[in-house]
């Protein structure tokens, strides 16, 4: 067996995997965010040590093998949190995570320091609020006795894997989300700590995702009910991770994930192709490759709202239930999901969503239907990016909440212009953490080996030619509204 744990925003999810690739046991402990003021997102590092224990009790408690059956445990960390912690490794303040976005005079800093073109050559990324070295950089500014106390910083799974192993790593998919690593090279930039005036040897050593960095130890043990000595992987970034459970790992995969914030994921074998920093360009988990993203931030969440707003008793099948009736494009109404602003393509945390063109004959269907169009044409548009610098992109396998609805898989054939494949059983990151257990303890000689042995194919759906057609037309209305809106929110 193996363990993967997901170490997510809002939960940490446990997964027992057993050889043949199966869930055997799993367990999902929540933990609460700290929002202070607006724009601000914390949470307690502590937290999620003591939630992954007691997660990790559980699930040991439900296992009738013995804990030493457990061959290894490896990890997958929401990204870009930053952690910083002192000279006896203990931590200084709350994690500022990724979708806190207090940072932009921040941003700004590092443009003006390091130069739009040279971050873009190093990191292959724009500065964006979410990403970890504007938050250094904010607690150097706004907490300088903090600051000076700080002897490293790493990200929130790193902070989880060392209370279990007692070593301090960073591995290259997390790294990359920081802005401060040279991704083509894999070290860290010297470079731009210098020009930033932060210390390099904030930065911690770096490994590959599937390294063995260590074994539990037994202090740790003890509060966990894992066997000492259990061998411990150092595990990647949720979005590399999702992109390992879902089989992304050659040329011409691409990934739609649809949780709360969308993400359309695509394979590359090297850091060499420019796409401008349009997209998240970022070392994969796999060793030595790259994966390109582009971010809808509110993608489930539009969904969400839609239902809480005007079907709040109701569930998410019965008020989808009729969108299978309404027309392509939704008998004329269209919708842009920018509720909480948006990432790909528009970088703009202003911008605020739309219905256009309602007619008195609408009904909440029509609705329902117009939110899951808006929410596809918004990852279509990174789609978009990716076919425009020359990548084929025909079969786009889709997990989450997308994948959920057989009318919205669809849509997303028809909007997409491709083949969309759902997989059995998608556990996602957690998946993909316990598949770089697996390959890191020898159970495979690859990881593309034991995605071949552990993910299968549930069900595919072809692009309907006509459909093809009129969502292409609607999509460049849809992608026309982003500049008519924007005057409203600047
Ligand atoms: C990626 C990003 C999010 C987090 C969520 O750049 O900010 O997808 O990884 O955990």
């Amino acid at each position: 067996y193996v363990i993967g744990v997901d170490l997510g925003t809002s939960a940490v999810k446990i997964l027992l995997v057993n050889q043949q690739g199966e869930v055997v046991h799993s367990v999902s402990k929540s933990y609460a965010l700290i929002q202070e003021k607006t724009g601000y997102s914390e949470q307690n590092p502590e937290d999620w040590v003591a939630q992954t224990t007691s997660g990790l009790l559980e699930l040991l408690s439900g296992f009738d093998g013995a804990a030493e059956d457990i061959e290894g445990i490896s990890f997958s960390g929401q990204m870009h949190g930053l952690v910083l912690l002192d000279e006896n490794n203990e931590v200084l303040r709350p994690a500022i995570l990724w979708n806190d976005t207090r940072t932009t005079a921040e941003c700004q800093q590092i443009y003006d320091a390091v130069g739009n073109e040279r971050l873009l050559e190093i990191t292959k990324n724009p500065a964006l609020e979410g990403f970890t070295l504007p938050k250094i950089l904010w607690v150097q500014k706004h907490e300088p006795e903090i600051f000076a106390k700080a002897k490293s910083f790493v990200l929130p799974k790193d902070y989880l894997r060392y209370r279990m192993t007692g070593k301090l790593e960073m591995e290259f998919s997390d790294a990359a989300g920081t802005l401060l690593l040279d991704i083509s090279k894999k070290q860290w930039s010297t470079e731009i700590c210098e020009l930033l005036n932060i210390d390099p040897n904030l930065c911690p050593p770096l490994v590959y995702s599937h390294d063995e960095v260590g074994t539990v130890t037994a202090e740790y043990a003890a509060a966990s009910g894992l066997a000492p000595a259990t061998r411990v992987f150092a595990g990647g970034a949720d979005n590399a991770c999702g992109a390992i459970g879902s089989g992304i790992l050659e040329d011409g995969k691409t990934l739609c994930s649809i949780g709360t914030s969308g993400v359309v994921l695509s394979y590359e074998a090297s850091s060499d192709k420019d796409f401008g920093g349009k997209v998240h360009y970022f070392n994969h988990s796999a060793p030595d490759v790259y994966y390109t993203m582009g971010v809808t931030l509110a993608a489930g969440y539009s969904l969400t709202w839609f239902k809480e707003t005007f079907a709040p008793d109701e569930s998410f099948d019965d008020l989808l239930a009729e969108v299978g009736t309404v027309p392509v494009g939704s008998n004329g109404l269209l919708f842009t999901p920018y509720l909480v602003g948006e990432r790909t393509p528009h970088a703009d945390a202003a911008i605020r969503a739309s219905f256009i063109g309602m007619d008195s004959s609408h009904r909440r269907k029509d609705f329902a239907r117009a939110v899951l169009e808006g929410i596809t044409f918004s990852l279509n548009e990174s789609i978009e990016i990716f076919r425009e610098s020359g990548k084929e992109i025909d079969t786009i396998v889709s997990i989450g909440g997308g994948a959920q609805n057989k009318d919205w898989l669809q849509m997303q054939a028809d909007i997409f212009n491709a083949k969309i494949v759902r997989l059995t059983s998608e556990q996602g990151p957690g998946m993909g953490a316990a598949m770089l257990a697996a390959y890191g303890s020898g159970w495979f000689a690859s990881l593309k080996e034991c995605a071949d042995a552990f993910l299968k194919e549930d069900a595919q759906y072809e692009p309907n030619p006509a459909n093809v057609e009129n969502y292409q037309k609607l999509f460049s209305i849809y992608q026309e509204v982003y500049g008519q809106t924007k005057a409203m929110n600047e």
